[in-house]
């Protein structure tokens, strides 16, 4: 059978690991750990239900990576700082490779933005002593509401200011990435993915607007990312080099969904620059449309321009929805690999019903789906989608 999208479904090397195909799942935050961060059954179905349906790369919920510096950001979220939540992501690693798929566990530190109840009243840190703006909360459970006392139909959730890192301490949460990394990889990990993305804290000392430091981690696209570079940097020498390590950016914050970095392609150009010769094996770009780069004086989107700054092979993530969507990305210079959110959330079987090409109704999404899903996407989808004629892994 000739292949519909011959790039999407050819192998790749990034770094040290081999993908059977350019298909990655985008960081989901799902909110299904125990109470005290230990992933649970219910997550090794749903990582392994979505390995099982043909993708090259999973990269997990953004996971919290130490147990100080106020690093965890959700309630029920993972965790990697101690033997039983690592002991529960071996489970779901052992469940995602017996399906032919790669695993890199995302680690994340929330900064400013943590939910306040993980905070247990200390403040926030983060690049400077500044403050969120608040954060909408998409849920339609009136019980969530109350508990946060807070009314109406997008509340907005506030976060107490945050009180800026020192030089000591950010070298102290790197090492505690570090940490987390080893664990990851311990549990059986392909590798991890730094999150420097979407208003957490590395995005935060990378975005001007929310680093206001004087000091060499700050003032400069090359400061401003100096943070996100030592901390890969650490990973490797906790992990070694057989190992993938990524790291995650975007404009967009949870706080801030139309983000965009003064100068645009400018500041991106330098970002990537500034990332040359780092411990990154990929980039990953997050948004919720790739080509949607915000900047008015030059439109090629921002994956592209990291791309061919840093040398680094992209992982391209947002709006990519079905087959020629994800192979236009691919051939057009803007991806190496496609991360798909929502769609792949929504749909576990995403890469063998594209494969196959059968028209199938996508379906559309809520943006209240965090805390309940409307629906229940894990109903069945039709199986026997497997061309005996397609490579397997
Ligand atoms: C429910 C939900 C949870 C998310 N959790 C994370 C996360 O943990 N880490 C992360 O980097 N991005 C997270 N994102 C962003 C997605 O990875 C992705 O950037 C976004 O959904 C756009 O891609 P898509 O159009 O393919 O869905 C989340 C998005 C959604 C909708």
């Amino acid at each position: 059978m000739a292949e519909a999208f011959p790039t999407l479904f050819s192998g790749i090397t990034l770094g040290p690991l081999t993908l059977r195909n350019r298909i990655a799942m985008a960081p989901l935050t799902r909110q299904m750990a125990e109470a005290d961060g230990t992933p649970t059954d219910e997550m090794v179905a749903y990582y392994a239900r979505r390995a099982r349906g043909g993708l090259g790369l999973i990269i997990t919920e953004g996971t919290y990576e130490q147990a100080a510096y106020q690093s965890r950001a959700y309630l029920s979220q993972p965790g990697i700082t101690n033997d039983k939540q690592q002991a529960g992501w071996a489970k779901v690693m052992d469940a995602v490779h017996q399906h032919g798929c790669k695993i890199i566990v995302q680690l994340m530190h929330g900064g400013r933005v943590c939910d306040p109840r993980t905070l247990y009243g200390q403040p926030p840190v983060s690049a400077s002593a500044t403050q969120s703006g608040g954060w909408t909360l998409y849920t339609d459970n009136d019980y969530e509401k109350q508990i946060r006392n807070i009314s109406g139909d997008w509340p907005k959730v506030t976060f107490p200011p945050a009180r800026a890192l020192t030089v000591e301490e950010i070298h102290a949460v790197a090492d505690g990435f570090a940490a987390g990394a080893k664990r990851a990889v311990d549990a059986g990990a392909d590798g991890v993915e730094v999150h420097g993305a979407n208003g957490y804290l590395l995005w935060q000392f990378i975005t001007p607007k929310t680093n206001l430091r004087t000091d060499e981690f700050g003032g400069s696209p090359e400061n401003n990312v100096r943070f996100a570079r030592l901390v890969g940097e650490k990973i490797r020498a906790a992990i070694g080099p057989d190992k993938l390590i990524t790291l995650r950016l975007s404009q967009d914050g949870v706080d801030d969904f139309v983000g965009a970095w003064p100068g645009g392609v400018t500041y991106a150009k330098a970002i990537g620059q500034a990332l040359k010769g780092s411990a990154y094996d990929a980039l990953h770009w997050s948004s919720f449309n790739y080509l949607d780069n915000r900047d008015p004086a030059d439109p090629t989107p921002m994956a592209t321009v990291l791309r061919q700054a840093s040398g680094l092979p992209l992982i391209t993530n947002g709006g990519i929805a079905d087959g020629p969507g994800a192979e236009a990305a691919l051939t057009s210079g803007a991806a190496d690999v496609v991360a798909i959110g929502r769609p792949i959330f929504a749909h576990p079987d995403w890469a063998y019903l594209v494969r196959s090409g059968v028209d199938y109704p996508w379906m559309d999404f809520d943006r209240k789906y965090v805390i309940r899903p409307p629906l229940d996407y894990a109903h069945a989808y039709p199986l026997g989608l497997v061309d005996p004629e397609w490579p397997q892994p």
